[in-house]
Order: structure tokens, then C-alpha cells, then sequence
């Protein structure tokens, strides 16, 4: 059996959608049963919570491969590396987990810091693993779909620095793929979209595919800070996201690999056609 945690969010509801199309079982480990979309269609689901390591080991019971993701919190890493423990000891053979492309020995952002120190205990336990460190997610550019659609405009702190841009629902789909199959233990995926952009490119992607003219506003870190305080309460998170920030500004993510077109067989949703599947989200409003 395959356990997926993170089946609400954007990357565990994605492989939960591919497991589902190739008919392939498993259990999702969700904490609140009535947002995991996939309940009704044949799905085990386990209720419980990282931070409940009973309910962990209860939703753990007959697994053989787990899927390790979730949002970022001050105790993410303290949380999955609990899981990954009880998982080993429940007699899991195989953790896939999704770290970020800038986890490495020397990450100094707490983020992509905790993702590496965490990949570093799951290696270190008696069992097989795969990491999947991603590029920039493109949903992430749907936290600004208001500006965009009021405005036709969007700021970030990133200058000129290219990503390699991915679809979050790609890495749940090299997911699906991974925990379905073998061949793919002790691997490390460097996930990226299909080409490098700065976000005068996306700017532009974004004009052309939806027929106005769209401006990247390019935002100081303070200007950057000051907005993102007003949606965000923790301070912790405040910090890690600036800090990461800074840290893409300076070009951690200009990285474009083939691994997803090598894995899935089928090349990587491209920007241009995410902006038009939610076309809807940017457009302006009726004048
Ligand atoms: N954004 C990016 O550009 C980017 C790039 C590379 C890597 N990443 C990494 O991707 C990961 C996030 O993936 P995502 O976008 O798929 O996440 P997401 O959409 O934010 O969803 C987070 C998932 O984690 C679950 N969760 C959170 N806390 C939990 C807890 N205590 N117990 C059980 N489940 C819990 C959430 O459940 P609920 O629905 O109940 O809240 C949800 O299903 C992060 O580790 C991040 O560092 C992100």
C-alpha cells in the first residue's frame, strides 16, 4: 500500500490524481477528510496529523512506500523527520520526499536548510529513498492573480533572475510514478518546467497568451517584505520567504534540467499553456 501525505495540497493532490488514472491503490493521510477531493472514488483515507505520531503510525499500518510532503512551518523539519522515523520503524521500504531545488550541504535559507537536513535523516534510516527537489512552482504565480487581473501588473524582489519555472501537479505526477514503480531508489530529481524565464519573460508569456499587456514591477526587498507582512501573521515564515527571496534574486534557481520529459516520457507543461488553463483567475475585470 502507498500513502500519500500532503493529498490536500497542490503536489500530494496531483499524484493522488495519477495513482487514481493508472488504478494504482492508495491511502491518504489528509487532516480533515472533507477536503481531500479523491474521498468518494475508492480511496483509503487516514485522518491524522503530522504532529500526532500515533495517528501517523496508525495511518502507516500495511504501507509499503510513503510520500512525504507538506506545507512550510517552523517545525516542518522536526515533523517529516518524525514521520520518516516511524515510518522506518513501521517497516516502510521506500520514502519519496519533496524537498526544494536549493536543499544542498551549504543551504543557509531555514527552508531549503531544513529540506536538506531532513533528506539527510531519511538517508541515514534503514530504508530506500527518492528526493524530488523542484524549481519555483508556476502556482505560485496565482497569489497574484488580483493584481494582475486589477492591475495587469505584478511585483516581486526577483530583478532579473531566471527560474526554470515548474507546474507544481508535474512533481505530483514524477511522484505518482515513483511510488508506483522501481528503478528509482536512492535517486535525487532536480524537477524544473521547460525553459528558463526571468519574470520580464513571464510578463511577457503572460501578455501574449492572454492578448493584453501584463508588467513585472521589479520590487525592492523591503517594498517586497512590507506587502507579504500583510498576509502573512508568523514572523518565522515572514523571514524564510524573504530570505529565500534574496536567495533566488541572486540566481539559486537558474537551473533547467530534463528529468521530468526523461521520467514521465512527456515533456513538462510549458508556462505559457498554465496561464491559459487559468486564463480565468488573471483576466481583467468587466469595464
Ligand atoms: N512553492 C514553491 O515554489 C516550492 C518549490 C519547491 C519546493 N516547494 C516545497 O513544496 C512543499 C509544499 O508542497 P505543496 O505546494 O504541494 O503544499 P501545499 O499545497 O501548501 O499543501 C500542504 C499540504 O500539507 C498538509 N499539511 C500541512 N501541515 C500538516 C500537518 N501538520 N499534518 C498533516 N498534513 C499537513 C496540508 O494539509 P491541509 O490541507 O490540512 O492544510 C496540505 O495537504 C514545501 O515543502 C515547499 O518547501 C515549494
Amino acid at each position: 500500500m502507498i500513502l500519500l501525505t500532503g493529498a490536500t495540497g497542490r503536489v500530494g493532490k496531483a499524484a493522488a490524481t495519477e495513482l487514481l488514472s493508472k488504478g494504482v491503490p492508495f491511502r491518504a493521510f489528509v487532516r480533515d477528510a472533507d477536503k481531500f477531493e479523491h474521498a468518494g472514488d475508492g480511496v483509503e483515507v487516514a485522518v491524522g496529523d503530522f504532529t500526532d505520531l500515533d495517528s501517523v503510525a496508525r495511518a502507516l499500518q500495511g504501507v509499503t512506500r510513503a510520500l512525504i510532503v507538506m506545507g512550510n512551518h517552523p517545525e516542518q523539519a522536526e515533523l517529516e523527520q518524525g514521520f520518516a522515523t516511524v515510518a522506518a520503524e513501521a517497516g516502510v521500504a521506500h520514502l519519496v520526499k519533496v524537498s526544494s531545488m536549493e536543499a544542498a550541504p551549504d543551504a543557509t535559507a531555514a527552508l531549503p536548510k531544513n529540506h536538506f537536513e531532513t533528506e539527510q535523516t531519511i538517508a541515514e534510516l534503514d530504508l530506500d529513498w527518492t528526493f524530488l527537489r523542484p524549481n519555483y512552482y508556476m502556482q505560485n504565480m496565482l497569489m497574484y492573480a488580483a493584481s494582475v487581473s486589477r492591475a495587469s501588473s505584478f511585483a516581486l524582489p526577483l530583478g532579473r533572475a531566471n527560474t526554470a519555472m515548474i507546474d507544481a501537479r508535474d512533481v505530483g505526477r514524477v511522484a505518482a510514478l515513483v511510488l508506483s514503480e522501481g528503478g528509482h531508489e536512492q535517486q535525487i530529481y532536480r524537477l524544473t518546467g521547460p525553459e528558463l524565464l526571468n519574470f520580464h519573460d513571464v510578463a511577457e508569456q503572460m501578455s501574449t497568451v492572454l492578448q493584453r499587456s501584463i508588467e513585472y514591477i521589479e520590487q525592492t526587498p523591503d517594498a517586497f517584505r512590507e506587502v507579504l507582512g500583510q498576509f502573512i501573521q508568523s514572523p518565522w515564515q515572514l523571514d524564510a520567504v524573504c530570505e529565500l527571496f534574496g536567495e533566488i534574486a541572486a540566481g539559486s534557481l537558474d537551473e533547467q534540467t530534463t528529468a521530468v520529459a526523461d521520467l514521465l516520457d512527456t515533456p513538462p507543461t510549458p508556462f505559457a499553456a498554465f496561464v491559459a488553463e487559468f486564463a480565468g483567475a488573471f483576466s481583467a475585470p468587466a469595464p
